[in-house]
C-alpha cells in the first residue's frame, strides 16, 4: 500500500549520507505508522528530531555548493517540517487523529519528494562534492 512506510532499494539515490538519511526516515515512520496510542507521541517525537537533521543537512548541502533549485527544495521541506510540529504539538495535547493521519499521508509525500527533489539534488551533490563528471547521465 502506499501509506505503508517500508524501506527498498529502489529507494536510493546513489549518494551515501543521503541514501541513510532517507533508510533512517523509513524505519522510523513505520515504527510511527505501528504505534500504539500510549507510544505515539515518542514516536513522533522522533520522527520530528530525524526530520530536523534530514532536511537540515540537505539544506545545508544545498547552499554550501550554490545549488540552483534550493528555494523550491528547502520551502517543502519547511512546509513538511511545520505541519509535523504541529502534530508534535497536539499528540502532546492529547489529540492523536492528526498524527495517524499526517504518519499516513507522509510516506506517499516522502516517495514523490525522493523521487523528485532529492534524486536532483543527489544527483548535484555527487558532482560537486565528488568530482563526478558533469557531462555523463
Ligand atoms: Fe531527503
Ligand atoms: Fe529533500
Amino acid at each position: 500500500m502506499m501509506s505503508t512506510a517500508k524501506w527498498s532499494p529502489a529507494l536510493l539515490l546513489g549518494y551515501a549520507p543521503m541514501d541513510d538519511e532517507h533508510r533512517a526516515f523509513a524505519v522510523l515512520l513505520a515504527r510511527a505508522q505501528d504505534a500504539s496510542d500510549q507510544d505515539l507521541p515518542q514516536a513522533w517525537a522522533n520522527m520530528v528530531a530525524h526530520t530536523e537533521q534530514h532536511f537540515g543537512s540537505e539544506d545545508d548541502g544545498m547552499l554550501s555548493t550554490g545549488y540552483p533549485s534550493s528555494s523550491q527544495h528547502m520551502l517543502e521541506h519547511r512546509v513538511v517540517l511545520n505541519l509535523m510540529r504541529e502534530g508534535l504539538e497536539q499528540a502532546g495535547q492529547g489529540q492523536l487523529a492528526p498524527v495517524r493521519q499526517m504518519a499516513r499521508e507522509l510516506w506517499s509525500w516522502f516517495l514523490r519528494h525522493t523521487q523528485s527533489q532529492d534524486a536532483a539534488l543527489a544527483l548535484h551533490l555527487r558532482r560537486t562534492r565528488h568530482g563526478e563528471p558533469t557531462t555523463t547521465m
